[in-house]
């Protein structure tokens, strides 16, 4: 009953003329298909309105990022508010994604509040959490995701307007990836989570990717544990080739 997201996070990269092709080619790849999953690109910022401005259809388009102020406009130097990314043409934006919370000093608070203002513009809020490295040796794996979905998840969210990430921080952009046992045994907890601050019927509909080092040769695995509906893609989505070769494991 959850239909599975195939999420791409651009991160940092693609000047104007590789970003456009690169979205162009995954919306050719989705145009005029009954896909049995849903698609989503999240270009860097400066290309947002670009690609969604491209004919597409299905795909979402999502930012990486917004404000964290409550206030809808105003002196916010560098911001670019939630209602402003809607108004590119967006569906999507990412929150609380770990390169933000360790760089910029992200908290549980901030997430929320980021998340909370994406909902309110009318935006699908991918909420990312995950352990660290030395959190997990240290047996804490499940203790940081239980408090991070307490802390970043908005009480008022709904499956419609809020997708989960998980992302081990020490998975991301490093070639490893946890078993899927340790895949299972978090997405389990985050569901028993979501349940406990949602209830059971939201929680039970709410998506929760797996995300960190996915490629074409581990996504099929992946995907496939039980309580992972989705993957949050990040180098593997630069390439058309790696991106679809992850979405075509769920054909
Ligand atoms: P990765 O990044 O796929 O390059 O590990 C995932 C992410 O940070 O969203």
């Amino acid at each position: 009953m959850r239909r599975k997201l195939i999420a791409g996070n651009w991160k940092m990269n693609e000047l104007k003329t590789e970003g456009l092709e690169l979205a162009q080619a995954v919306f050719d790849k989705c145009a005029g298909q009954k896909l049995p999953f849903d698609v989503l690109i999240c270009p860097p910022m400066s290309l947002l309105g670009m690609v969604a401005d491209l004919p597409h259809e299905v795909v979402g388009v999502g930012s990486q990022d917004v404000a964290c102020t409550t206030k809808s406009a105003g002196a916010f130097t560098g911001d670019v508010s939630a209602a402003m990314v809607k108004d590119l043409g967006a569906t999507h934006t990412l929150v609380g994604h770990s390169e933000r919370r360790t760089m910029h000093h992200e908290t549980d608070e901030v997430v929320c509040q980021k998340a909370l203002n994406a909902m309110d513009a009318g935006l699908t809020a991918v909420i990312c959490i995950g352990e660290t490295e030395s959190e997990r040796e240290n047996g804490e794996a499940l203790t940081v995701v239980a408090r991070q979905i307490k802390g970043s998840v908005p009480k008022t969210a709904t499956a419609d307007n809020c997708v989960i990430a998980y992302e081990p921080v020490w998975a991301i952009g490093t070639g490893k990836t946890p078993t899927t046992e340790d895949v299972a045994e978090v997405h389990t907890a985050i569901r028993q989570e979501l349940t406990s601050l949602l209830g059971e019927k939201t929680a039970s509909q709410m998506r929760i990717l797996y995300g960190g080092s996915v490629k074409p040769s581990n996504a099929k695995e992946l995907l496939s544990v039980e309580n992972v509906d989705g993957a949050l893609i990040g180098g593997a989505s630069l390439k058309i080739e790696d991106f679809w070769g992850i979405a075509a494991t769920q054909l």
